[in-house]
């Protein structure tokens, strides 16, 4: 069969993105325009401002991802978008732009889900590596920014079925690293400056217990007679919360009087044109270094604990984890331990695959695009969209 190139588009939060992949298994050219810096001095994403930034980056960011790959507009085979979950006024500027290059040059679009996407990010790359160890059904946690969801993933009559068996009943984990990182003065994201202080600190110095939750549908006799391939009867819910740990944290700072020095923090870190990690480290005294492992580790604790226990109740046959926090080290090495330890095979796209990015919508449209679902010219921004 010849090679189809797809040309992909992301815009659902606070990255610019643009790339090309071949055949739904390699990557041509991967374009991200990050908009940290416009956003760190409010210590999260600003809607309004991220539009604006999208606004601004979107035709060079696809321009530069034609060119690395050596294709043209013509070229392509199709375009792909995200068409939800994410920021409204974000999303709008991919798919508005998508849309008319798509009419354009008279190729046909496809939407796509963003958390498909995440998925498909792990799934690519092991296409990409000749690596067929990559088994189904698959249990997918996808662990970001704005979303913590497991989901069963397996191929269905050419294309993919989900079913969504847990998900935070509040805060995302990335949300929570960032909230905490603001709260303690560090700069948005949260992630990455929390992951390289926490191996500083002692991980065992401040206990944060794992959030209780209750779960009033759970059937887990029902699970494993009614699975595999028949996803989605009476699977129990295996759910997060992760306002309790930003809470405790907080409370921890008031108790152990730490206000001043994170104000303290927070003045000399501004003073600094562009701070570097050792700056971030030189403000923080080791009770904050300890305080920053110890929530770093609840925080692997909970998500790897949770994920091999709907693992253990679903009959999977491997672990894949993706999105922003999937980026995280102690994450990654606590899962390749203890999932080898239960005997599930795990697999994490590389880093830059983790966070966001267009190859993994490109990727996770290759299936639709051989299948032909194509986008009516019609089809909107949908900020609460759901992976099912
Ligand atoms: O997937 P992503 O780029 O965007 C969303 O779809 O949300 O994820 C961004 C999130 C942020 O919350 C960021 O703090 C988190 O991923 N993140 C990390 C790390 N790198 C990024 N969290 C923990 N450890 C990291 N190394
Ligand atoms: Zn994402």
């Amino acid at each position: 069969m010849a090679d189809i190139f797809i040309l992909g588009i992301e815009s659902s939060c606070d990255e610019t993105a643009a790339a090309v992949v071949r055949s739904g298994e390699q990557v041509v050219a991967n374009v991200v325009a990050s908009q940290f810096a416009v956003h760190r001095p409010y210590g999260g994403v600003v809607p309004e401002l991220a539009s604006r930034e999208h606004l601004k980056a979107i035709v060079p960011v696809v321009r530069q991802a034609l060119v690395e790959a050596q294709q043209s507009y013509e070229s392509i085979d199709a375009l792909a978008v995200t068409q939800g979950p994410g920021l409204a006024g974000s999303l709008l500027v991919g798919i508005s732009y998508a849309k008319a290059l798509a009419f354009a040059l008279e190729k046909p679009l496809i939407a796509v889900n963003h958390l498909e996407g995440h998925i498909h990010a792990v799934l690519l790359e092991e296409r990409q590596n000749g690596d067929d160890r990559v088994r189904f059904p698959a249990l997918a946690l996808v662990v970001s920014g704005g979303h913590t969801h497991l989901y069963l993933a397996e191929p269905s009559d050419g294309t993919w079925s989900y079913h969504n068996i847990g998900h935070t009943r509040d805060d995302a984990a990335g949300e929570a690293f960032d909230k905490v990182a603001k709260l303690l003065g560090l700069p948005y994201p949260g992630g990455p400056i929390i992951s390289w202080l926490a191996k500083r600190g002692n991980p065992r110095a401040v206990n944060f217990p794992p959030a209780q939750i209750k779960h009033p549908q759970r059937r887990p006799s029902a699970a494993k007679s009614d699975h595999p391939g028949k996803l989605g009867n009476h699977l129990p819910r295996f759910d997060f919360s992760y306002s309790g740990i930003k809470t405790a944290v907080l409370r921890y700072i008031e108790t152990q009087q730490m206000a001043e020095s994170i104000a303290e923090r927070r003045q000399r870190l501004a003073e600094l044109p562009k701070p570097r990690p050792e700056d971030y480290l030189a403000s923080c005294d080791q009770k904050t270094l300890d305080l920053i492992a110890s929530f770093e580790r609840a925080m692997v604790e909970d998500l790897v604990g949770k994920t091999l226990a709907a693992a253990g109740e679903n009959d999977v046959e491997c672990l894949l984890v993706t999105g922003g926090v999937a980026a995280n080290n102690l994450l990654r090495e606590t899962f390749d331990e203890r999932a080898a330890a239960a005997g599930f095979p795990v697999f994490f796209p590389s880093r830059p695959l983790s966070t966001d990015n267009a190859a993994m919508i490109a990727a996770a449209a290759y299936p639709k695009f051989l299948n032909q679902r194509f986008a009516a010219m019609e089809f909107s921004a949908e900020a609460g969209m759901i992976l099912e």
